[in-house]
């Protein structure tokens, strides 16, 4: 009855049946993977979250399907000056970013399944590195894409391996993931290898995906530098 994209093995391994065997038991637990946010004791301006609740302007259906404009506007605001945010092709060079080219989504989950949309055919292939976040094979299965692995290496730091980068590539190859911090990693992707990641992507018209989800929360706040890509440099297929 239902399609094969979503026929996954969904029983509990042995690491969560140990998990959930531990948890019923009352045991400590401390737990190194939480990646909520809202759960690691950060403050957030709480009044004003809730209060935002409240505008009556909520309550007016008013479909936009970029996200509202304000909101695309608070984004770009927010960006705005930071590091890695440089429109190309602009006579000013002040960073600043175009509201217009900001798309809001109920999470990230929604944005990937857009991404996946817009570049790839059904079995196109998104070249993503191992370890990382595991959710990533769900969605592409959802998208119809084929995720591709290329490794991280630990040798002072993590490393992406450029060598199995390259030999992962084919010609239905339409974009390489990055995640910067990587989870679960924490590891950077450095000035290098980003560049050395546009000049691939360039040659073969591919893009890159950058997730930035965790960029916001370093313990080492002199890390927390957004990558530099220079946009607009797309040919077409
Ligand atoms: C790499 C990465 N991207 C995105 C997310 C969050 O996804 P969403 O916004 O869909 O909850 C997580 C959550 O752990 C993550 O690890």
């Amino acid at each position: 009855m239902f399609a094969s994209r979503t026929n996954w093995r969904l029983d509990p391994n042995r690491f969560t049946r140990a998990l959930e065997e531990h948890r019923r038991s009352g045991k400590q637990l401390l737990d190194l993977t939480v990646s909520n946010p809202t759960d690691c004791g950060f403050e957030y301006p709480e009044r004003e979250i809730l209060s935002a609740l409240s505008d009556s302007r909520s309550l007016a259906y008013r479909p936009e399907s970029k996200g509202f404009r304000e909101a695309r506007e608070a984004v770009a605001a927010y960006y705005s000056g930071r590091i890695g945010f440089v429109i190309s092709g602009k006579a000013s060079n002040r960073e600043s970013i175009d509201p217009d080219r900001i798309l809001l989504t109920s999470g990230t989950s929604e944005a990937y399944s857009h991404i996946f949309r817009l570049l790839c055919e059904p079995g196109d292939e998104v070249l993503v590195a191992s370890p990382s976040y595991p959710l990533f094979e769900f969605l592409a299965d959802l998208a119809d894409v084929r995720l591709v692995p290329y490794t991280l290496q630990y040798d002072h730091g993590w490393q992406m391996d450029f060598g199995s980068l390259c030999a992962a590539l084919t010609r239905r190859s339409r974009a390489v993931l990055i995640v910067h911090p990587n989870n679960p990693t924490g590891s950077f992707v450095k000035p290098r290898e980003a560049a050395e990641l546009v000049e691939i992507c360039s040659s073969r018209d591919m893009a890159i995906i950058a997730d930035e989800v965790f960029l916001d929360y370093p313990l080492d706040r002199s890390r927390r530098k957004r990558l530099r890509f220079p946009m607009g440099r797309s040919r077409s297929r």
